[in-house]
This record gives C-alpha cells, structure tokens and sequence, in this order.
C-alpha cells in the first residue's frame, strides 16, 4: 500500500515522541511491504513563532492532500498569554473543523501491568476497556461567544448549540463500534438542565431505536458519569458525549489507566484523513530530556493504520509488541513509580525489536 502521512510534531516531548512513532512506522512499512512517504510540518506554538500562525495554510494544504496525521502535542507556557493574538490551540481546534473530524475516539484500557499505577484500587480498574466518542466539531467549543460591558464589569457567553444531525453521526458511529465490542452504549448529556441535551436525548435514543435496536442502550448524566467512572468503570463498554462533556470525562478516564503516557486518541471524519495523537501534552517541563514515554504516540500509530489505513493487522502487531514490551517489564520514568526507567528512545527500541523478531 502507498499512503501518505503527515507528522505534526507539534511543541514539548511532541518531537521526541513523534521521531519514535516514525520509526515504528518505517518498520512497519519495511516488514509489510507498504510505502509510507512521511513528512513533518510545523504546527502549535512553533509555528506561531515562526509563522504567526499556529496553523500555518501550507501545514492545512498538507494535511488535506494526506491519508493521515500524526500530531505530537502543542502549546506550553511561552504561549500561554490570556492576552495574545492567537495560541498553539486555536491551531488544533481549527485543523479539527477544517477537516470535519467530528468523531474523537478515546480508548480507556488498563494493562495488567501497569495495575499498580492507578490512583485507583486494583480490583476496580483491572479489567476496564472502555471506548469514548467525544463529538469533535460542535457543541460549546464552536458556538457563537460574546464580551461586552455590564454593570458589574463584563459579560461572557459561550453557546451549546447541537443540531439532530450532529448528535446522529456520531451515535451512529458509537452504536456501530459497540457491536463490535460489548454491545453496550452509554449516551452521557445533562438533559435535566439543558435544552441542547434534551435534544442529544431525543436525537440519539431515536437513532438507536431505529439503527441499533439489538444495542444495549442507556442514558447517564454527566454528573453521575463522572462518579460511575471512579466507582465501576467496568460497567462500561461504548460512551458517546459532546464536545466538552468528552473533554472531561476523558481525562478523568485516563487517570484509571494511572498512566498518561500510554493512551492514545484518533479523530476521524465521514471521509478524508485521521488525525491521531497521544492523549497527553506537550509536557515542557521535561522536553528535551529523554524521559518521555513514547507508547501513547507509538499506539497512536496502530490506530492510524487501522482507522486510517484499513492495516488491522499491522495494528495489532503494534499493539502485541506494546503489550510485551510492558509485560516484560520494561518502563519510561512516568510508569516506572521509582523503579528502573527507560529513555524515550530506548523504551522505542524495546517495542521496535519485538516488531523485527
Ligand atoms: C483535548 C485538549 C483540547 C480540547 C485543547 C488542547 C484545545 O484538551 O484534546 O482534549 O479541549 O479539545
Ligand atoms: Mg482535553
């Protein structure tokens, strides 16, 4: 297979995690016969210094002419002005609506042996395989917003606006993935408050009744949903929510895992490129260290090549080696809880050496 990929470094341990996804992807392509022709454009805070722009339109260009994308991380302090022009976000957040990629798929999956790691008691996390879809392109981020004089000082609104066909794509899409897994979607919303989620309500419940009527379906406010991750995270299979109810959930559920630095998100449209990244940030407090943890990123690549690529086996020859490598008690210092670590890139020789053999 020919494909091309973009990589967006980005800002932070964004380079250093990317180079060795790189890496595991010219294996790949070495092993399988595929001919992946890769190449690396600016992006996020980077590309606001050199560009004045954190989304610069030849990176867009690139981006739109792909099969798919690989982002490191951006943003960090040096862009952090409340008061400046633009910021490393403005750039993700457009690079999502620029190429629809409306549907933001988060799998929260503890590993056997990194158990330890979670803040939470083994006998509650172990065993959690949970596949999020976070609706990418609508709700709170992309409504109307306003500022303006008050009385009191200033007044701000930011609008939570989801038409019937926004809320039905991606249940469409969360509905199929489950059939696929347990059989069990969750549709989280706040429909006792807001109109917006009466809304998702009805139009995913209809979509469900009419498509996927042999899914186990139910209905979670976000509030109790934020307690039921902590307290029985295992009753979960498929969750599907909008766009900021998913933020944070999602980073709640990465913290079952108690490791950041493994779990990786792709974000897809009805057509055109993926866009795959770790979970994690940029992280500036130990770039340029070595310390990073390269596995996010790396499986970041497997699911590009499923997703993106149709590889399904190469995929989960990514995902096997990633397993191994951990099994075999290798660890990056942020899963290594004061034991011996690996560097970046020696953590990406281990799972490279097992992809060789
Ligand atoms: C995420 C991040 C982004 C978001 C930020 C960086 C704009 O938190 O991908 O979850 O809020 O969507
Ligand atoms: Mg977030």
């Amino acid at each position: 297979m020919d494909a091309k990929i973009v990589l967006l470094p980005g800002d932070g341990i964004g380079p250093e995690v990317v180079a060795q996804a790189e890496r595991v992807l010219n294996q790949v392509a070495e092993t399988a016969g595929h001919s992946f022709e890769l190449s690396s454009h600016p992006m996020g805070g980077n590309a606001i210094d050199d560009f004045g722009d954190p989304l610069p339109s030849a990176t867009l260009d690139a981006c739109k002419d792909s099969n798919a994308i690989l982002l490191g991380a951006v943003g960090g302090p040096k862009w952090d002005d409340p008061n400046a022009k633009t910021r490393p976000e403005a750039g993700l957040l457009k690079l999502r609506k620029e190429l629809k990629l409306f549907a933001n798929l988060r799998p929260i999956k503890t590993y056997k042996a990194l158990l330890e790691s979670s803040p939470l008691r083994q006998e509650i996390v172990e065993g959690v395989d949970i596949l999020f879809f976070r609706e990418l392109t609508g709700g709170i981020y992309f409504g109307g917003s306003s500022r303006s004089p008050h009385e009191s000082g200033e007044v701000a609104s930011s609008e939570m606006v989801y038409s019937t066909g926004e809320v039905e794509r991606i249940v469409r899409l969360a509905a199929a993935a489950a059939k696929n897994r347990g059989n069990h979607l969750t549709s989280v919303d706040k429909a006792n408050v807001l109109e917006v989620s009466r809304l998702w309500r009805q139009a995913a419940g209809d979509v469900v009744a009419k498509e996927f009527s042999d899914v186990n379906y139910d209905v979670v406010l976000v509030d109790a949903m934020a307690m039921h991750l902590i307290s029985r995270p295992r009753d979960f299979d498929v969750v599907v929510t909008g766009n900021m109810f998913g933020d944070i959930l999602t980073d709640e559920g990465s913290m079952l895992t108690g490791s950041l630095g493994m779990l990786p998100s792709a974000s897809i449209g009805e057509s055109g490129p993926g866009l795959y990244e770790p979970i994690h940030g940029s992280a500036p407090d130990i770039a340029g260290q070595g310390l990073a943890n390269p596995l996010a990123t790396i499986l970041a690549t497997a699911m590009l090549l499923r997703h993106s690529l149709g590889l399904e086996e190469e995929a989960a020859l990514i995902e096997k080696a990633v397993d191994a490598v951990l099994d075999a008690g290798f660890r990056t210092k942020d899963i290594a809880r004061g034991g011996e670590s690996l560097s970046t890139t020696a953590m990406a020789d281990k799972v490279l050496e097992v992809l060789k053999a």
